[in-house]
């Protein structure tokens, strides 16, 4: 059966989930059968990885560990014809691992999920040591995967578009037989935790080859009148720049330069920042005569390593709902670690202003606003740059709706700045309506 269905399934989430799949070249020369051992988000990552194999792949059929009560459901009758059987380690390890050593000794391959299937503490405990033990006495190897944008995936989500789904298979794992239940335990974290690190280090190398892109014509966008309307309302959205100020990805400089603007009077301290190299010579460039002004290559994706309480002020233009990692966060966790990072640099009483695209923003109109500059036929490079400028911002639209990027409402943004603690929310909208500028402080 999988031999029609998982090309089938794989079409559909390549066409309306983006399915992404690296690190299939790590099970070239491994011989089945093998136990795959996943993170796990939803019903659909059985398929997911089956359908992430090649069609005519070695590991195929393969058999999902299950937890017994699934079976009792529709899903889990359905689930059985796809493979899943169940586990029964709720009556222990031994009988947990039966079904599965049965199976692996006749030469087929079984999905393990190290998580969410088991709520209780006891059966997640189990299910830590199962996996290694299993590969113990089986001798065969772990393969860890991970799975990117999987949880709470339904087929409303994927026909709306509205989820992004990576698979990522990890280097084999074979367990040394010496080793102590604890020490197996830590190899099968470690080689789990190796195979997260290396799909966030994917997502973080095409997100940055996204804004280098970018780069190479974004400072157009500066020109057109919707841009000039957000820059001017950010603006009015600072208060006094003094003391030590620091924009987060900077991009192009437009915020750099108003708040050189407001601050050079004051003998004001400016750090500009990315993580993208053709930003960074940008930034240099343009602001080469300013002293008070310090360019530095910052990546958001890590923990931003300033001192804390010692920023007056913290902007980041258009930045913050693209933060796709922060550490080891994926997502929106990302997101609001970020936030948690600007308030602990921030000085009590500090300022920070950001800007996010709109819940359901649509670029497109954006896009209509800019129309005098598109055809201000004194620069004929706006004709040629505007389109590709369309072309990123609706990349970005779509990112923003698969839940990649955080567009969030204005409702979900106070909740998560109050929840860590800024105080006096406030709201603008602004270029041609589909931006948000936020305005908000660190208490004193
Ligand atoms: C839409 S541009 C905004 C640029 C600028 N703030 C402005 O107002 O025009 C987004 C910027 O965020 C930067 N960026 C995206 N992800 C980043 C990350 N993880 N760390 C640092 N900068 C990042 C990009 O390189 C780009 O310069």
């Amino acid at each position: 059966m999988h031999i029609i269905s998982l090309p089938a399934l794989r079409i559909i989430f390549k066409i309306f989930a983006g399915l992404e799949i690296y690190g299939r070249e790590n099970l070239k020369n491994v011989k089945k059968p093998v136990i795959f051992s996943s993170n796990h988000g939803s019903y659909f990552d059985p398929p997911i990885i089956s359908m992430s194999l090649t069609s005519f792949s070695k590991f195929h059929p393969i058999y999902y560990f299950s937890e017994d009560s699934l079976f009792k459901t529709t899903i889990g009758k359905l689930a059985k014809v796809w493979g899943a059987f169940p586990g029964k380690l709720n009556k222990g390890i031994d009988s947990g691992m039966r079904k599965t050593l049965e199976l692996l000794w006749g030469g087929k391959s079984v999905i393990i999920f190290f998580e969410w299937c088991y709520k209780q503490e006891i059966l997640a405990r189990r299910v830590d040591k199962l996996i290694p033990l299993i590969s113990k006495e089986s001798m065969r190897p772990i393969v860890p995967v991970f799975l990117y944008g999987a949880e709470n995936l339904s087929w409303k989500k994927i026909f709306k578009f509205q989820k992004k789904v990576m698979v990522f298979f990890g280097k084999p794992l074979y367990i040394n037989g010496h080793l102590s239940e604890e020490e197996m335990i830590k190899v099968f974290y470690d080689s789990l935790g190796d195979a997260r690190a290396r799909m966030i280090e994917i997502v973080k190398k095409k997100e940055q080859k996204f804004w280098g892109n970018y780069s190479k014509f974004y400072n157009y966008l500066e020109k057109a009148d919707p841009h000039k309307e957000l820059v001017e309302d950010f603006k009015n959205s600072i208060g006094d720049v003094k003391g030590r100020w620091i924009d987060l990805g900077s991009g192009s400089g437009a915020i750099v330069n108003i708040l050189n603007e407001k601050g050079a009077s004051n003998n004001a301290e400016i750090i500009a920042t990315d993580f993208e190299h053709n930003f960074i010579e940008e930034l240099k460039n343009r602001f080469k005569e300013k002293n008070n002004i310090r360019v530095e290559f910052l990546d958001l994706g890590d923990q931003i390593n300033f001192e804390k309480n010692s920023f007056d002020g913290v902007t980041a233009n258009l930045v913050l709902p693209y933060i796709v990692c922060h550490n080891d966060a994926l997502n929106l966790a990302a997101f609001k670690n970020v936030l948690k990072n600007i308030f602990e640099i921030l000085k009590p009483g500090g300022g920070f202003v950001w800007s996010s695209p709109k819940k359901g923003v649509r670029f497109w109109k954006v896009f209509v606003a800019s129309r005098k500059n598109i055809f201000d036929f004194k620069d004929k490079k706006n004709i040629y740059y505007s389109p590709m400028i369309l072309n990123q911002a609706l990349k970005i639209e779509k990112r923003g709706r698969r839940g990649v990027y955080h567009f969030l409402a204005k409702e979900e943004i106070d909740k998560i700045l109050t929840e860590i603690g800024f105080v006096n929310i406030t709201h603008k909208v602004s270029m041609a309506k589909q931006v948000n500028i936020i305005k908000c402080a660190k208490p004193i």
